[in-house]
């Protein structure tokens, strides 16, 4: 059992204050994934569950049990930095063991368990080399295998795949959910990259200079982000927004008028009335090319993008560009005249402050 419950959880440097209350439980085998904007106070937190920081105020407790002042070898926790350093010398189950080295714990079982984690990490075949004789991701694997061999009620990992080149991320993506299913283990993870998130997460919680803005399953952000900034944080390329205005309302269908000049009618709306100015969010990928007689959107390409599978339309909106993630490939030149077909089922409404104001479920 290792649950996680912050409360409340603040983190000053002098007069500086990074970490601003935070209120965070994780679930016991829960794999929980940090994101935010760099400097938002990932690492922070992560080093003060680790107790590698000082706790300034709040709680932090491990299944119920105060940790604010226990020193870190005693929390029963491992870390995973994107810097791992292996000792040189020592060959990988000598990296793998040393801990249990360190403790005093006799040859055979320290074998033993050795072959244990290097069986999960499929490291097995690599036990008697050298760390200089291992791919980036085999060393990363080393380090992984430092930290459970300790058989830690939570591993904490900041940016582990980092270092690695995209091919090998994606390989050791796939590790990490093996590894977190074969050992049940708690996990918090820090990543900047978007799809490690939403495929590795059983929860997101997005922090924003040191105060949590949402904390759910994936695809709950991604359909129902409760304001603009994880609207815009959750989701490549990030959502559009276009201020707008809300021209009628009848039996819940609402006539919306936006400043780049077209409108359009949602509908399952309930807490909107005429004249209320509101921004309306639009993901990429829930506008399609259409005929320019009959697209709910009639502008210019500024750019496109061919990336093969889809390509990224910016276009013209009298403010800021938007943009439009299309399948296949299409040719399309600056100056174009384009239009775009909106998924009216899935536009996100804010208000002027960035609050979502919910639709009611179809
Ligand atoms: N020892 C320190 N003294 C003063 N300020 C610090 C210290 N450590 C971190 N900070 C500040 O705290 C804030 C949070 O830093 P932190 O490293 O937690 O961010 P992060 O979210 O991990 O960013 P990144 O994504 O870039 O790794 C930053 O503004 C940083 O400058
Ligand atoms: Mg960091």
């Amino acid at each position: 059992m290792s649950s996680i419950t912050l409360t409340n959880v603040r983190k000053r440097f002098g007069a500086l204050e990074v970490i601003k209350g935070v209120d965070i439980s994780i679930a016991d085998g829960e794999f929980a994934v940090f994101v935010g904007p760099s400097g938002c106070g990932k690492s922070t937190l992560l080093r003060m569950i680790a107790g590698l920081e000082t706790i300034s105020d709040g709680e932090f407790r491990l299944d119920g049990e105060l940790m604010n002042d226990v020193s870190p070898d005693k929390r029963g926790l491992a870390m995973v930095f994107q810097s791992y350093a292996l000792y040189p010398h020592m060959t990988v189950a000598e990296n793998i063991g040393f801990s249990l080295d360190l403790k005093g714990i006799d040859k055979p079982e320290i074998k033993r368990r050795v072959g244990e984690v290097a069986e999960k990490l499929q490291l097995s075949a690599l036990l008697d080399r050298r760390p200089q004789a291992l791919s980036g991701g085999q060393r990363q694997r080393v380090a992984i295998g430092r930290a459970i061999i300790k058989q830690p009620k939570v591993i904490l990992f900041d940016e582990p795949l980092s270092n690695l080149d995209a091919a090998l991320r994606v390989q050791m993506r796939a590790e990490l959910q093996q590894l977190h299913r074969n050992t049940g283990s708690t996990i918090i993870y820090v990543t900047h990259d978007q799809v490690e998130a939403m495929t590795l997460a059983d929860r997101i919680v997005v922090l924003k200079e040191g105060e949590v803005q949402q904390a759910d399953h994936p695809i709950a952000l991604y359909q129902e982000p409760d304001n603009l900034f994880v609207a815009q944080f959750i989701g490549s390329p990030k959502m559009n927004v276009f201020e707008a205005r809300v021209e009628s309302v009848a039996s819940g269908t609402a006539r919306i008028s936006t400043t780049a000049g077209w409108s359009t009618e949602l509908d399952r709306i309930q807490d909107l009335r005429a004249g209320d100015l509101i921004l309306l969010g639009i993901r990429p990928e829930d506008l399609s090319l259409a005929d320019t007689s009959t697209g709910d959107i009639i502008t210019t390409a500024h750019l496109s993008e061919r990336l093969g599978m889809e390509t990224y339309v910016t276009f013209d909106t009298g403010q800021e560009p938007a943009i439009a993630r299309i399948a296949g490939d299409h040719r399309i030149g600056s100056g174009d005249a384009v239009a775009f077909r909106i998924n009216r089922a899935a536009c996100h409404i804010f208000d002027r402050a960035g609050k979502a104001i919910r639709r009611a479920r179809p």
